[in-house]
């Protein structure tokens, strides 16, 4: 999707981290814990089997939430029955799936965090930057596109103010191959203009009757592939990790398990852009809070060599 292969490229370079699957999860699963009894247990199982996306680190309370909404649209009552019809109905699997993934998201989403960004990290790698391509931005868990096209915007504009010259890569994933060919696309209904500004939407999108198309400029700077962040390898030789309300749902052990893999993926000095509220735990003391507002961090530099 877009010229994915420079990202493909990186994820074959890069080295397999054990994922919290081969160091031994199932806390929720067929053959977890809590066994086949359990009716949630059997229907994160037959998801899992029907789709191969495995739900077992959500938390409980959101995989009953996203459940009772299905049930509900069933007209069931109970989990054993829903976890009957997944085992009748193969399609129902699906439809929870997308129930559970449904990606909620917008441009510029919590606009204060997004200038901390710009004023913190974007304008900063900017002004560093080394040579063509040398920046590497990994947005993860992209849903339809918003927040990669918006930091493609934070880029092109720090480019403008500084006078400098295409630079930046943005690799944008998500597990979701749906919502990646809608961000592929690059466009939007007309209701973005609550979004993002008039001079934003002037500068850089073109109006298509009711829809908004990424101008070219931008949509050259992302690229989108497939990727699930619990079991594929991350990403290498990163300088912006962007990955918001991604780690919201899931339980502390995956949520570190996640947060290694950037601490993987980025440069020791690049930064780490979490969602408003999502907690770093376990970073420390390799990352510093930048921002708490913004939950903005930085990979620490290595201590100098000692002389
Ligand atoms: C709530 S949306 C957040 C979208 C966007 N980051 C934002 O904050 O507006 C969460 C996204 O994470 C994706 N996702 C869920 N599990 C994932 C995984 N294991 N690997 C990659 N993406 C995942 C979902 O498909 C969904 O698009």
């Amino acid at each position: 999707m877009g010229g994915g292969g420079g990202l493909w490229e990186l994820c074959r370079n890069a080295a397999a981290v054990p994922s919290p699957a081969q160091r031994g999860r199932v806390r929720v699963g067929a053959s977890g814990a809590r066994g086949l009894d359990d009716p949630l247990a059997r229907i994160v199982g037959a998801v899992r089997a029907a789709t191969g996306v495995d739900f077992s680190h959500y938390t409980p309370a959101t995989l009953r939430r996203r459940i009772e909404r299905r049930m509900r649209a069933a007209g069931l009552t109970t989990m054993d029955g829903y976890a009957a019809l997944l085992d009748r109905d193969h399609g129902e699997a699906a439809g929870l799936c997308k129930e559970m993934l449904f990606a909620v998201t917008r441009f510029f989403r919590d606009e204060a965090a997004f200038r901390v960004l710009a004023g913190r990290a974007v304008e900063g790698l900017m002004a560093g930057r080394e040579g063509p391509g040398a920046i590497r931005v990994w947005v993860c868990g992209c849903a339809t596109g918003e927040e990669a096209y918006s930091i493609a915007i934070l880029f092109a504009e720090a480019r403008e103010r500084l006078g400098r010259d295409d630079g930046v890569t943005i690799l944008a994933t998500d597990i979701d191959r749906r919502a990646l060919e809608l961000a592929s696309l690059g466009a939007y209904s007309d209701a973005i203009a609550e979004e993002v500004s008039p001079e934003r939407l002037a500068r850089f999108f073109v109006r298509q009757g009711e829809r908004y198309t990424v101008a070219p400029d931008i949509r050259r700077t992302v690229d989108f592939a497939p990727h699930d962040v619990t079991r594929d390898p991350p990403l290498t030789g990163i300088a912006l990790v962007s990955c918001r309300n991604l780690l919201i749902h899931r339980d502390p052990p995956e949520r570190r398990g996640i947060l290694e893999r950037f601490r993987q993926a980025l440069r020791p000095d690049g930064f780490l852009f979490l969602g408003t509220g999502e907690t770093p735990d376990g970073l420390e003391p390799d990352f510093h809070l930048l921002e708490p507002r913004a939950t903005l961090l930085r990979r620490s530099p290595p201590p100098p060599p000692s002389s």
